[in-house]
Parts: structure tokens; C-alpha cells; sequence
């Protein structure tokens, strides 16, 4: 048979990655966060103190950098670092860093890679419209910023981050904003992808609908 490559985008709290990672286990293919990927260049970027505006250091830093999925886990440099990516500080930045042309060339050529001949579903901002152009599905997620927001909210307060929701709204807007219209494959819905209105439906409502979409076809 075939791989079967599904591509999800949309904005921060649109239930990507939750979706996902269902979809992926029920369909028993690979899920790829490309998200967490450039969370994790973030964290090293903030722990080695490195500019952003620096280019040939962070040039450098991408040299040195090796980050891979093992066992659901995100590796950085072979540590773990699922909890520390989830921080409100690195929700600030990330932005800021997945904008950057060179950071941009080198995840998307481990993000391929990692898909390369295998069945996969991916999620992003960018999948559909430039990792994987040709992906069987092309799904886009969106809900109100509201409603992006309260999720986010939760996830945060999980880990005792001591931040307010109306604070946790304010910032995702401002990421949308910074990851919609920077210069390099921004986040946009394709033409040809299906767009979904999370807002008022539950996780398994959403996960069911693409699994009997994809299996239709
Ligand atoms: O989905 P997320 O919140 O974990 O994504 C973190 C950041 O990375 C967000 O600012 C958008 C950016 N991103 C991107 O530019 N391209 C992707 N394919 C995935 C995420």
C-alpha cells in the first residue's frame, strides 16, 4: 500500500496537535509536531543566550543542533525536552525565531526527512502550503481567539505558570500575527485544504470526522 500523508495547519490553540496525535495512533502512521521543533530551537537559543538578531551565531547553533522524535519524545541534543518547550517564555519567542529564513531551511529539511517514506501526519503552519505540498489531506484548523486562548490557558496553568488568561490571549494574538505575516511561508489555508471550525466541537468530533474523510477516499 501507499504511505498516506496528512498535513494539518492553523493557528496556536486551533487543537493541532491533540488532533493529531489521536489520528496518528488510531491510523497507527507517524505524528510529526514541527511546532515542537522550533520550540526546541528557541529553548537553546534562550539557554545559550543567544541573539536573535545574531545570524552567525544562530547559523551556528544550527550546525550544532540535532533534534529528532524517539518514542513520542522531543530530543534535543539527545535530552528530553517535552516539558521544557511548553513555557510561557518560550510561547513569547518562538515566533520571533520560526520567522528566521536559515532556521526555517534547516527544520523543514529534517521535517521531509523524517517524513520520507513513510506514512505520516504532520502538523504545522506551513504543511500543506510548502513541507509537504503534495500530501494526500490537507486539513486546516481554526476556532475563535477566545476560545484558542482558554485552551492555551490550561495547558500553561498545568505547569504553574503564573500568568492571566486575558495575558495568555493577548500573546497568542500577537504570535498569529507575527507567524501570518512574516515574510516566509507564512501561515495560510491552501486552496486545497479542508477547513474545520474546532470552536464548538469536541477533540473525538474532530478526530472522527478526518479519520471517516481520509478513510472515504
Ligand atoms: O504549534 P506551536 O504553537 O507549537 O508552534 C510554535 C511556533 O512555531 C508558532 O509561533 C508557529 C511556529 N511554527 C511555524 O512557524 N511553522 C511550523 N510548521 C510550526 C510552527
Amino acid at each position: 500500500m501507499n504511505n498516506l500523508v496528512i498535513a494539518i495547519d492553523g493557528p496556536s490553540g486551533a487543537g493541532k496537535s491533540t488532533i493529531a496525535k489521536l489520528i496518528a495512533k488510531k491510523l497507527n502512521i507517524v505524528y510529526i509536531d514541527t511546532g515542537a521543533m522550533y520550540r526546541a530551537l528557541t529553548y537553546k537559543l534562550l539557554m545559550n543566550k543567544i541573539d536573535f538578531s545574531d545570524l552567525s551565531k544562530i547559523k551556528k547553533v544550527l550546525r550544532q543542533t540535532h533534534i529528532d522524535f524517539k518514542n513520542n519524545h522531543i530530543y534535543l541534543d539527545e535530552a528530553i525536552v517535552d516539558d521544557e518547550i511548553r513555557t510561557n517564555i518560550i510561547n513569547k519567542n518562538v515566533s520571533n525565531v520560526a520567522k528566521i529564513k536559515d532556521v526555517r531551511l534547516k527544520l523543514v529539511e529534517i521535517q521531509r526527512e523524517i517524513a520520507k517514506n513513510k506514512s505520516v501526519i504532520m502538523d504545522g503552519r506551513d504543511i500543506a502550503s510548502h513541507v509537504l505540498p503534495n500530501a494526500d489531506f490537507k486539513f486546516y484548523l481554526s476556532a475563535t481567539p477566545e476560545e484558542r486562548g482558554k485552551r492555551r490557558y490550561k495547558e500553561l496553568t498545568k505547569n504553574n505558570n503564573n500568568i492571566s488568561l486575558e495575558d495568555v490571549i493577548k500573546d497568542m494574538k500577537e504570535r498569529d500575527k507575527i507567524d501570518s505575516t512574516r515574510e516566509i511561508s507564512p501561515l495560510i489555508k491552501t486552496e486545497d485544504a479542508v477547513e474545520i471550525d474546532t470552536t464548538n466541537k469536541s477533540i473525538d468530533e474532530v478526530v472522527d470526522f478526518i479519520i471517516s474523510y481520509v478513510k472515504r477516499r
